[in-house]
């Protein structure tokens, strides 16, 4: 069957038209094959969708399941993504950078609050606070390269740079205000700081429980996406009762961490990131509804 690609949006003009297109190809093939003719539009900086505005495809939708909803029968509609960049390079420098901003004025305050700073005694808290921090980072990078088996190679290079403003702008933030030679230690003391150490701790356990239960759940090599249920690890247990329990502990840790160290930037970054993660969270879980 011959196959007309049209520019996704307002001007919808022909890219390419292929011919003699087997309707057994996958969306995978047809993206290969107009990268024959469009050589700027490798397949990973294609979106190809049934409409100018709709939802993109699948790579692994047959050309035959959706014929009868092709427009005139033979159009489909290409977005362009732009530039790619490989998915774990964006999540390396997104968690590598976090570690080298806060850490800058935890080793070095005199850089930042002038001679003397770095005489000046530092609070136990201070010490946790850097260890938890430091921890998560570390942890995130190594789940990103040894844990999680991502779907996507890569993702648009623009949020290499939206990314790494979010995470290294928050770190050294409320690294410059925890490691302030003036921090005031919680108002609670010690029990404060306990509550907030072991809340801490233990949400990172359970984060970390749900990428290996969501790395099980995907055999190496696929795409695979099951539906979730709780393992024999207790921590899984909340899969009964939400949709991405990571994104849970992930914000249990941050108000955890804003407990122990009592300090309103990282309170910030916890409703910054429940407000993300909270969106993400409804998506997946209407996704899993029209699954
Ligand atoms: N502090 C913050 O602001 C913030 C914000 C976002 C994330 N994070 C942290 O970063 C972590 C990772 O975030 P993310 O958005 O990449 O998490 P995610 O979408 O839940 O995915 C984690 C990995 O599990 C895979 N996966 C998800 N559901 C699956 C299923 N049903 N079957 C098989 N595999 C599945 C994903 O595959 P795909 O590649 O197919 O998606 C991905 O490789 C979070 O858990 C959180 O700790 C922090």
């Amino acid at each position: 069957m011959e196959l007309e690609i049209l520019k996704a949006g307002t001007s919808e003009s022909t890219i390419v038209t292929l011919v003699d297109v087997s309707p057994s190809s996958k969306i995978r093939d047809i993206k290969k094959l107009i990268f024959k003719q469009k050589k700027s539009l490798y397949p990973d900086r294609q979106a190809l969708r049934l409409e100018p505005r709709g939802k993109s495809l699948d790579d692994d939708v047959q050309l035959k399941s959706i014929s009868g909803n092709l427009k005139n029968g033979r159009k489909l509609f290409l977005k362009d993504l732009g530039p790619q960049i490989g998915w774990k390079t964006v999540f390396f420098w997104e968690y590598f950078g976090p570690l080298v901003c806060y850490m800058v004025s935890y080793t070095r305050p005199e850089l930042l609050y002038g001679k003397g700073a770095a005489t000046k005694p530092m609070h136990q808290v201070v010490q946790y606070a850097a260890i938890c921090w430091s921890f998560h980072y570390a942890k995130r990078i190594i789940e990103t390269l040894f844990v999680h088996r991502f779907s996507h190679g890569t993702m648009p290079l623009f949020n290499l740079f939206k990314n790494c403003s979010y995470y290294w702008g928050f770190a050294f933030y409320i690294g410059y205000y925890v490691n302030h030679p003036l921090y005031t230690p919680p108002l609670f003391g010690s029990l404060q700081i306990n509550i907030g150490l072991i809340g801490f701790i233990l949400s990172e356990l359970g984060n970390f429980s749900i990428h290996i239960a969501l790395r099980n759940l995907r055999p190496a090599g696929t795409r695979e996406r099951k539906i979730p249920v709780p393992t024999i690890n207790p921590f899984t247990i909340l899969f009964n009762f939400v949709s991405c329990p990571n994104y849970t502990y992930e914000v249990y840790s941050w108000i955890f961490f804003t407990i122990m160290t009592q300090c309103l930037p990282a309170g910030l970054f916890a409703a910054a990131g429940f407000f993300q993660m909270t969106l993400w969270a409804f998506a997946a879980a209407s996704g899993k509804l029209m699954n």
